[in-house]
């Protein structure tokens, strides 16, 4: 291997550029010519790829968002779109690719390792902790932290006021970001996608804290819940619970953005001088994880096939038991 490329792509996530950081100076350090593909697999299309040196990545390991931008491509997932790929890398020489990103991500790269013989290794990238083989995503930890200063702040104001809150949480098909965050946060109730809480249930639970003298209650809706977002449910949730006044919260991309944490600083720069140590060793098609505190492989296909978060049984017993 002469000369790799690295790209981010799918949502960003904080800790993106600690990885893109690691990526080029193990890559430099090993002798190794480094390129910075920009918004992901399009700059792959159309050719937005550069060379990067050392300073390229100075100052950049607390920033949030992705100094490579990022994109979600369709035209990659087309036969000739991903020729014209193949075709611009190799014009450069470039032979192989580490990619940051979640399970869109790692399809594309996985097709893009069979069909065109591009070595491949992913790094998970994405604030939803949802892929199989590395116990931690990374984005998550700053996600967490930002989701968690969020509602309680939002406390603050529901105590004050005697209110209700309805407060929407990332996570398109994962519940994780939810249920840890209402563990963290002593939320009244949470609905997630990987299971059906009934309206019933949720306003037997809400009654129950308003007759044991609950003032305010705050409920965490994924956005992935299968029953509705979080206006949704306020609006019939009122129709039958009226001791509160309520009020809907949806955190949206906010909880994307800002300086990574320390956790995610060191997880971004494990994993991405793991992905060049990967690319060295003639690896490829391969993920790059956490596993307790150490740095595994993964085949790309598990990561994608196997099934990622399962909803923590003592969380979700703890989280009803704690606020009564
Ligand atoms: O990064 C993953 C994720 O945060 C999902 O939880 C969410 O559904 C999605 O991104 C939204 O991303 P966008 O609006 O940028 O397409």
């Amino acid at each position: 291997i002469k000369n790799i490329a690295v790209l981010t792509s799918g949502g960003d996530a904080p800790g993106m550029n600690a990885c893109i950081r690691a990526v080029i100076r193990t890559g430099i350090y090993n002798g190794i010519n480094m390129f910075g593909v920009m918004q992901g697999y399009q700059g792959l299309i159309t050719n937005n790829i550069i060379p990067m040196d050392a300073r390229s990545v100075s100052n950049i390991i607390h920033l949030g968002g992705t100094i490579l931008k990022t994109a979600r491509c369709l035209e990659f997932k087309t036969k000739e779109g991903m020729q014209q790929a193949y075709d611009n890398l190799q014009a450069r020489d470039i032979d192989a690719l580490v990619v940051i990103g979640g399970d869109g991500t790692f399809t594309g790269a996985q097709r893009f390792s069979k069909e065109f013989g591009v070595k491949v290794i992913g790094v998970p990238g994405t604030i939803d902790n949802d892929l199989y083989g590395s116990d931690f995503t990374l984005g998550y930890d700053t996600a967490m932290n930002t989701v968690i200063e969020a509602i309680d702040k939002i406390r603050d104001t529901a105590d004050a006021h005697d209110r209700l809150f309805f407060i929407e949480v990332m996570g398109r098909d994962s519940g994780c970001i939810a249920l840890r965050s209402a563990v963290a946060t002593g939320a009244e109730a949470v609905l997630l996608p990987e299971k059906q809480t009934s309206l019933d249930e949720l306003i037997t639970q809400l009654e129950s804290g308003a007759s044991t003298k609950k003032t305010s209650s705050i409920v965490i809706v994924s956005e992935g819940h299968k029953a509705g977002g979080a206006y949704d449910i306020a609006n019939r949730v009122k129709e039958r619970f009226n001791h509160y006044d309520t009020k809907v919260t949806i955190l949206g991309h906010l909880q994307r953005g800002g300086s990574p944490s320390s956790f995610d600083r060191i997880l971004g720069s494990r994993l991405g001088f793991a992905a060049v140590n990967e690319l060295l060793k003639g690896n490829t098609e391969q993920m790059v994880g956490l596993r307790g505190n150490d740095v595994k492989t993964t085949s790309l296909d598990e990561a994608l096939n196997k099934h990622s978060f399962k909803l923590e049984a003592d969380l979700l017993e703890m989280a009803k038991v704690l606020s009564i």
